[in-house]
């Protein structure tokens, strides 16, 4: 059978994990957060105590960052790896929330990331989640989706997924992270977030996750099949 490359791209917390994940597994393709690339690497520079806007940090710090995925097939989790090491919780903290979309606006930290994630195309049978995956990492994918929901629900989601990881947060910090996030996204220079021309928005504010992942199946069932 076909096999395409499905692209989800979206503002924060819109719940793109959750749904690339879920397609992913029903149609047995690898399922890759970018999202979390830029977090591993944010995570590495604050460990290290490396500034990302200093060129010489940015150079030192790619040269010695490796990533990976770890997949789980029976539960359809990918945890990543930072130099060999699962880093999936850790990425999650707030103070790495705080600082992800600063270091992803560096010129050759995308650079560096985006080469990662088109290695994954070889095979096509992929589903990414992002920012720029429809507009720069795949722009040639058979179907791209912009997710969009309230902001009210998504700090919502954001909230409850942290509470279920066990982190200590509230919704006025949240809130706040979000908007500077989806702020710093919308208006960077290097690919910002934008909706690609031939992508269909699809707004899951008042879906439910299986709703919103029959709707997408129907739209990948119809490209796999033509
Ligand atoms: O999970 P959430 O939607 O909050 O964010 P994420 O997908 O884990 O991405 C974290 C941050 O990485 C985003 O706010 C962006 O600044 C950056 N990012 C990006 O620039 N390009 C991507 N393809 C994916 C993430």
């Amino acid at each position: 059978m076909k096999k395409i490359i499905i692209t989800i791209d979206g503002y924060s917390s819109c719940g793109k994990s959750t749904l690339a994940k879920q397609v992913a597994k029903q149609l047995n393709y690898v399922f890759v957060d970018s999202g979390a690339m830029y977090r591993a690497v944010t995570y590495y520079f604050i460990k290290n105590n490396l500034n990302w806007e200093l060129a010489e940090d940015v150079t030192n710090a790619l040269g010695k960052i490796s990533l990976a995925f770890e997949y789980n097939y029976e539960n359809g989790t990918s945890d990543i790896l930072l130099n060999g090491e699962n880093v999936e919780n850790e990425i999650r903290e707030m103070y790495v929330n705080d600082k992800v979309s600063e270091v992803a606006v560096i010129k050759e930290i995308r650079e560096f990331t985006v080469a990662e994630q088109q290695k994954n195309s070889v095979s096509k049978g992929i589903v990414m989640d992002g920012r720029d995956i429809g507009t720069v990492v795949f722009p040639n994918a058979e179907l791209k989706i912009f997710l969009t929901a309230d902001p009210e629900e998504r700090v919502e989601r954001r909230y409850n997924q942290l509470l279920h990881l066990g982190k200590s947060v509230d919704r006025e910090e949240i809130k706040k992270n979000l908007e500077k996030r989806d702020y710093i996204d919308t208006h960077r220079e290097v690919s910002p977030l934008k909706k690609a021309d031939d992508a269909i928005t699809l707004d899951n504010t008042d879906l439910t996750t299986t709703e919103q992942l029959e709707i997408v199946l129907g739209w990948a069932n119809e490209k796999i099949n033509n």
